[in-house]
């Protein structure tokens, strides 16, 4: 898909990746972006810089996701491309509370099937249309400091695959953007620091993005060593989760280093 000329939403908007998304595709000459967001404000100041619009949106609540394409589409009439982009990282093990396991639940993988669910009847009568799955490495390839983040993930993962299962036949496409670390607020609030030494530009996602969707290729992986790390995981997972292990095992060994040095 070429974004010219198209009516393109993105949730998660106000902030890193989406901001980086929105902004690209106003670049690339969409018709109309919506940016849409739990944080109102910043949504408001992403769409006024591009000239699109704004809507506060939960993505975990159905009932406020149906309203909200509802409302797009009867504004502008139809919905090309729907990037479903808002996130929550929730780190630990199995002790993280239930409320942070819920929330991962219900914006990380729910926020996709809500989005689902409004957007396939306009999509399925029409026999177009697009939704890009903002998931994560994670979704592939785990976390190895973060269950709630890395299962939802796994997911939003097959979620997305599932839709392409069943409704590329029918017109609509769907793509999982799967990066590494991304230089966004969210890496910010990782205590490890352990993707920042290979992390990206929001903008480069967006690069990878527009070229992917261009392709429309399923996987869009902005860091290309993703596909051969998650081979890797496909051909020896024994082989792969030794690998995990012991990159836990230098990650521990650093932290608590640097622990002893501060
Ligand atoms: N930053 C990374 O390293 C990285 C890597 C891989 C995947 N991702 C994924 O990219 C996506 C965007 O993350 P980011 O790094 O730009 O983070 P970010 O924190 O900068 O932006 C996330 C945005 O989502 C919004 N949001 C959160 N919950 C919401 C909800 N219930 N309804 C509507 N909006 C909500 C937040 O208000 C925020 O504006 C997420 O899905 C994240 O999991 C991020």
């Amino acid at each position: 898909m070429d974004v010219r000329d198209r009516i393109v939403v993105v949730t998660g908007g106000a902030s890193g990746i989406g901001a980086a998304l929105a902004r690209r595709f106003a670049e690339e000459g969409a018709a109309h972006v919506v940016v849409a967001d739990l944080d109102e404000g910043n949504a408001e100041a992403v769409a006024s810089e591009i000239g699109g619009s704004s809507a506060r949106v939960d993505v975990s609540d159905g009932g406020q996701v149906a309203a909200f394409v509802d409302h797009v589409l009867a504004r502008h009439g139809g919905i090309d491309l729907y990037c479903s982009n808002a996130g929550v990282a929730v780190g630990g093990g199995p002790e993280a509370p239930d409320d942070g396991w819920q929330r991962s639940w219900d914006v990380n993988v729910m926020g996709h099937v809500h989005a689902a669910r409004a957007l396939l009847p306009h999509w399925l009568e029409r026999g177009e249309g697009y939704l890009l799955g903002t998931v994560s490495a994670a979704g592939l390839l785990n976390h190895i400091y973060a269950m709630p983040y890395g299962a939802t993930k796994a997911a939003a993962l097959s979620a997305m695959e599932w839709l392409a299962m069943a409704y590329g036949d029918r017109g609509v496409k769907v793509s999982a953007l799967c990066p590494m670390g991304v230089r966004t607020p969210m890496l910010a609030g990782d205590p490890t620091g352990m993707l920042d030494p290979e992390a990206i530009s929001p903008e480069e996602v967006a690069d990878a993005v527009v070229a992917g969707l261009g392709d429309e290729s399923f996987l869009i992986l902005p860091h290309p060593k993703v596909a051969t790390y998650s081979e890797r995981r496909g051909a020896d997972h024994d082989r792969w989760l030794h690998g995990m292990r012991r990159l836990r095992r230098q990650i521990d060994e650093a932290l608590a280093a640097a622990g002893e040095g501060a």
